[in-house]
């Protein structure tokens, strides 16, 4: 039904209105930049470089010794531009009171933070959320992140995380948005939404930061901060669309990583974030260094001390730098010898203004530090609400034979066996920094809540000692305390319910693993217990995927729980009872053993596909090819059929792909309908399949719904290793389905 005339003249004047006022308040802004810098020593502008970090609470006495009293020394001359891992309304207020009223010029600093999946209210893991593909659920879910972290003086969280990933063995799958960059574009968008909101200077909105620029989760063999080495065309179609799409959307900061990019360290890599970031691209936010990132230029063989980190790093568009102490050392002294330009400098300090400036925090330096609204929405009703929510859509159901699931309220006798599942600490995750401990409803509790009939054996402990943010985990593999008391319970009772999978701190930064099965004795512990008692349901808290072939050849019911944040036990509870009917599609492709690694679904066809008789093609002589389970699949407590394909091409800048899907069960249920294309034949080979539409929406028992998809130039095309984007015509494959390896099929030509 076309608009009346007048709606659209309305709607276009006000587009128009409003994108005066921004550019007005940006020319404003950049106004006052001009005279803020005109007033700026060169030693003022590099302190606006530097960041670093906080570690102290100042409501007590401020340290005198050390690079704290140094930091402090600092703050107070104007060297610091930016503190990260400075927490509360109070002590932020201190910290910005030192830097407004004892410095020259009194420019704000703006204080960071790993906000990466909620602050107090802890959300899932950005993997499970990713396994929602709920893109509203996860906008609400940074904004619930957003809205507590201002409440602590926080102007800027390091997050999304945007790195795509392909190998399971890598700790920080955990913490991105998966395999796939379509899937990785639309939720890395979402999450700069839910963070940034409409209005920057808002007291519950913060600047958002798209990492690690870039490739940083194609580290070889799975190791964190180990060498990247890739094709560009790997690069342009899969690892920088995210990013891309990021910075299309407005993200205020991108944060460099720690690898090396094809010889070259992201932080002193000049084609990255001068070339592609800043000119091919257009973005006007800043960059910051990762950790310490450009200090270890050195340890990389690229600069030879700390002065040259300077020089390489500012050089090649690294903005700020954190903790690396080289810019505030030594960039005044390289602009005065004329080695770096002081132009570098004023490019970097406009960009860095700009955010504060956006950010609201020249009107006021204290706009996030309340206390009052401190007190009232940390930990608020209304963020576990949304807690809860995001939980459930992002638990994957794997498997229900004989649909042992959903339980039922009356189901007597039920055992609830494994060391996770009382473990309060593990569901929140690796990246919980300011969560309290302890505090997530653990699935026994959320169990317990549903039923009376829960007798809870804990089994062998799953790690040994105490185990922190910062130290390695020791996995249990010989107290075999509790083993026979879980079995004797299983033996009794008429379905267990076992708990597995990895301790929190066994995935995260620095928590790469070289095998993906299930840690310590718990394998073991499965195979006993489904010994004596067949109903076994394995409900998976993890933050990668795993390789668990004879658990999913022998367990009945599976469910991919990951680690789920504060509200864990309830939503759990809440899908093996059936209250809430798993919706969720793996993000992320499940291997059969850690020596398919990496394994994806949008892999290149190869010379040699197979199968054939003989041993002369593309797989392995020991293992399968297929994965355990593959990217897009996730079941329900219903089933849905798809019908109806219709592909019409008559117009080759718009595509239209349409299919009827029905709930064919007798609950109600919610489906994420996929499609994916294949272009058969290019000058650059394409994978067999890659996603390039969903939805997710709910349907009634015996209710149909008509899903249409638009290919445009967008979807059709892709880079050449030149960087060059290109459609080119042929012949294209289409699917639409439940998951990337079921669905109608079609094609159609692209004239
Ligand atoms: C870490 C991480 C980065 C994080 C930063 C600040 O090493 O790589 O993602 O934001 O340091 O904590």
């Amino acid at each position: 039904m076309k608009k009346p005339l007048v709606k659209i003249l309305s709607i276009a004047i006000v587009c128009t209105l409003f994108n005066t006022q921004m550019n007005s308040q940006n020319k404003d802004i950049e106004k006052k930049i001009d005279s803020l810098m005109n007033l700026m020593t060169l030693e003022e502008k590099v302190g606006q470089m530097n960041q670093y970090n906080g570690f102290w609470n100042l409501t007590g006495p401020a340290p005198e010794e050390g690079n704290a009293k140094l930091k402090y020394d600092h703050l107070r001359s104007g060297l610091v531009g930016s503190m990260l891992n400075v927490r509360g309304a109070e002590n932020a207020r201190k910290i910005q009171e030192i830097v407004v009223n004892e410095t020259r010029l009194g420019i704000p600093l703006i204080f960071g933070y790993d906000v990466i999946h909620g602050q107090k209210t802890i959300t899932p893991i950005p993997l499970a959320e990713a396994a929602s593909w709920d893109l509203k659920a996860i906008e609400m879910s940074a904004r619930v992140a957003a809205t507590e972290a201002a409440a602590e003086g926080i102007h800027w969280t390091f997050a999304p995380m945007m790195d795509i990933s392909r190998d399971a063995r890598w700790g920080r799958v955990m913490e991105g948005g998966g395999e796939d960059p379509y899937l990785g574009a639309k939720i890395g968008v979402a999450r700069v939404k839910g963070f940034q909101g409409d209005d920057l200077s808002a007291p519950n909105t913060i600047a958002a930061c798209a990492k690690h620029f870039a490739a940083y989760g194609f580290a070889e063999s799975g190791k964190d901060y180990n060498t990247v080495d890739i094709g560009t065309s790997t690069l342009y179609n899969i690892v920088f669309p995210p990013f891309k799409a990021a910075v299309d959307h407005n993200v205020r900061t991108v944060m460099n990583s720690f690898n090396i990019l094809n010889g070259i360290p992201a932080t002193g890599n000049k084609f990255l974030q001068r070339d592609v970031l800043k000119e091919m691209w257009g973005f006007d936010g800043f960059i910051i260094s990762d950790w310490g990132s450009g200090k270890e230029m050195i340890d990389h063989g690229f600069a030879k001390d700390l002065k040259e980190v300077a020089r390489l790093a500012a050089n090649a568009g690294s903005d700020m730098d954190m903790e690396s102490y080289a810019y505030v050392a030594h960039l005044k002294d390289l602009v005065e010898s004329g080695t770096v330009s002081e132009k570098v400098i004023d490019q970097a300090v406009r960009r860095i203004l700009r955010v504060k400036f956006e950010l609201g925090l020249f009107d006021d330096p204290y706009r996030y530090c309340d206390t009052v609204r401190e007190q009232e929405l940390m930990n608020h009703p209304d963020h576990h609400a949304a807690a809860l929510d995001m939980a459930r859509k992002s638990i994957v159901l794997l498997k229900n034979e004989g649909n042992l699931l959903p339980l039922t309220k009356d189901q007597k006798k039920i055992a609830v066996i494994g060391a996770l599942a009382s473990d309060k600490n593990s569901p929140l995750g690796s990246w919980r920094l300011a969560s309290e401990d302890n505090s997530a409803v653990s699935v026994l509790e959320g169990l317990q809540r549903y039923s009376s009939e829960i007798t809870y054996a804990r089994g062998p402990e799953l790690v040994v000692g105490e185990t922190t943010f910062i130290n390695e985990v020791r996995i249990n593999e010989t107290d075999r305390s509790g083993f026979q008391e879980a079995v004797q319970l299983a033996k009794n009772s008429e379905v267990v319910i076992m708990v597995l999978g990895e301790h929190g701190f066994q995935s995260g930064e620095g928590r790469s693993r070289a095998e993906l099965d299930l840690p310590g004795l718990q394998q073991e512990l499965l195979e006993a217990v489904h010994g004596v008692n067949k109903n076994v349901i394995l409900v998976l808290n993890n933050g990668r995927p795993l390789a668990f072939p004879w658990a999913s050849e022998n367990i009945p019911a599976i469910l991919e729980a990951w680690q789920l944040g504060s509200q864990t036990g309830h939503a759990v509870a809440q899908v093996l009872f059936g209250e809430y009917n798993p919706s969720g599609k793996l993000p992320m492709t499940f291997p059969r053993s850690v020596g398919q690694v990496p394994i994806y679904y949008n892999h290149f066809n190869t010379g040699r596909p197979g199968p054939i008789e003989l041993v002369f093609w593309t797989h392995y002589i020991d293992e399968n090819n297929a994965p355990l389970y593959p990217f897009g699949y996730g079941l329900s407590y219903t089933e849905f059929s798809y019908s109806d394909l219709k592909i019409d091409a008559a117009n080759p800048k718009d595509v239209k792909v349409s299919v009827t899907v029905t709930n064919k069960g007798d609950r109600m249920g919610e489906e994420v309908a996929q499609l994916y294309i294949r272009d058969k034949v290019a000058s650059n080979v394409r994978p067999v399949k890659e996603l390039k539409g969903f939805e997710k929406f709910s349907l009634k028992p015996n209710e149909s719904k008509k899903i249409t998809f638009s290919l445009t130039e967008n979807e059709l095309g892709f880079y050449m290793p030149d960087g060059d984007f290109v459609v080119e015509p042929g012949e294209f494959d289409v699917m639409v389905g439940g998951s990337s390896v079921e669905g109608l099929s079609g094609s159609f030509v692209l004239k």
